[in-house]
């Protein structure tokens, strides 16, 4: 019966005419990787849902896509190979370091020539340093990036990367970090233009569907031997650890790490069967740059590592 949603969310939405590409580029990646590599599906960013065919309306989720770049990052430094699924435009692995306004890499001596720019000595390392890495990524096959926007490009995708992936058997682990839309509007819902405003109307009423959780099919049919760990947002801490272990039953995987909105770049809870661990950045880790994802990252590989022993 629920694999049958899911059946009929790709029925009812038919895949990106970038299917066979992405398909394609997956393929490829996996055979490149030697065989006692692990690989990961890192995902990353928010969906995007449509209000109408021709669109100028969406609805979008939140996230700016930096837990997803920063844990790939340190998944390949682990030595895993990442396919990267981020919403475009949101933030990427390495390249995340060079983001922001231009001028903020630079510092101004006090005079007033334009000899006086220069990079700012703080960033000259890490800047060189992320290229390379970039650049050694690139030698050893070691990333995958594949962008999306809309919700239904999401899904396509995810099945399609599950699908590559499920040759790896248990060397496979999927960290969902992407924020993707509960609802939608069925494509045969939905209005073919630009939905009018004019005389006589107060008031939008929009009818969205639940969007099927896919993290059951995942779990179930996609990558029954791999790892899988989603992650849980909530903006109410009194109920966050309750929706996370509510998640891990519902969908029976292996983790679920729950955080907040306001305070997920600092604090992150592991739910696992009973037990909640927390993670906090201590003072010295806030002093030194230390990121969260870099912890986050460790424990799940350890996690890995273990699941394979047993
Ligand atoms: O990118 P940042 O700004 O750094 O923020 C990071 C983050 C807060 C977005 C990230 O840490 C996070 O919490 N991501 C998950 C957000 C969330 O709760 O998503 P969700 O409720 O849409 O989904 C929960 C889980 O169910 C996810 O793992 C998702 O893959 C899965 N899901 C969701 C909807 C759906 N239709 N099918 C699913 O399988």
């Amino acid at each position: 019966m629920e694999n049958e949603d899911a059946m009929r969310f790709f029925i009812e939405n038919p895949a990106p005419p970038t299917l066979s590409d992405v398909e394609n580029k997956v393929n490829k990646f996996i055979d490149l990787q030697p065989e006692n590599r692990n690989v990961v599906l890192v995902t990353s960013g928010g969906t995007l849902v449509p209000m109408e065919k021709n669109m100028v309306r969406y609805i979008d989720n939140f996230s700016a896509g930096s837990r997803g770049a920063a844990s790939a990052e340190y998944f390949c430094k682990a030595g895993y190979a990442v396919i990267f699924l981020y919403r475009n435009f949101s933030m990427m692995p390495f390249v995340r370091h060079f983001e922001g306004p231009w001028t903020n890499l630079f510092a101004k001596k006090d005079d007033e020539s334009p000899l006086s720019w220069e990079i700012k000595d703080s960033l000259r390392n890490m800047l060189s340093n992320s290229l390379e890495d970039l650049e050694l990524m690139k030698e050893q096959n070691q990333l995958l990036c594949l962008p999306y926007t809309m919700l239904t490009e999401y899904l396509w995708y995810l099945k399609t990367v599950a699908e590559g992936l499920k040759c790896l058997r248990s060397r496979a682990l999927f960290y969902l970090a992407a924020a993707v839309s509960d609802f939608h509007i069925p494509a045969q819902d939905m209005s073919e233009h630009k939905i009018q405003s004019g005389a006589g109307k107060d008031k939008l009423e929009l009818t969205m569907r639940p969007v099927p959780k896919f993290l059951r099919y995942l779990v179930d049919s996609w990558a029954p031997e791999a790892l899988i760990i989603s992650f849980k947002l909530e903006t109410d801490e009194n109920i966050l650890i309750h929706k996370a272990r509510a998640a891990l039953h519902r969908y029976n995987h292996q983790l679920v790490i729950a955080n907040l909105l306001t305070t997920r770049k600092r604090s992150v809870a592991f739910v696992i069967h009973d037990s909640v661990m927390w993670l906090h950045l201590s003072e010295d880790d806030l002093r030194n740059g230390v990121e969260i994802e870099y912890y986050i990252v460790s424990q799940c590989v350890k996690l890995h590592k273990e699941k394979n022993l047993t």
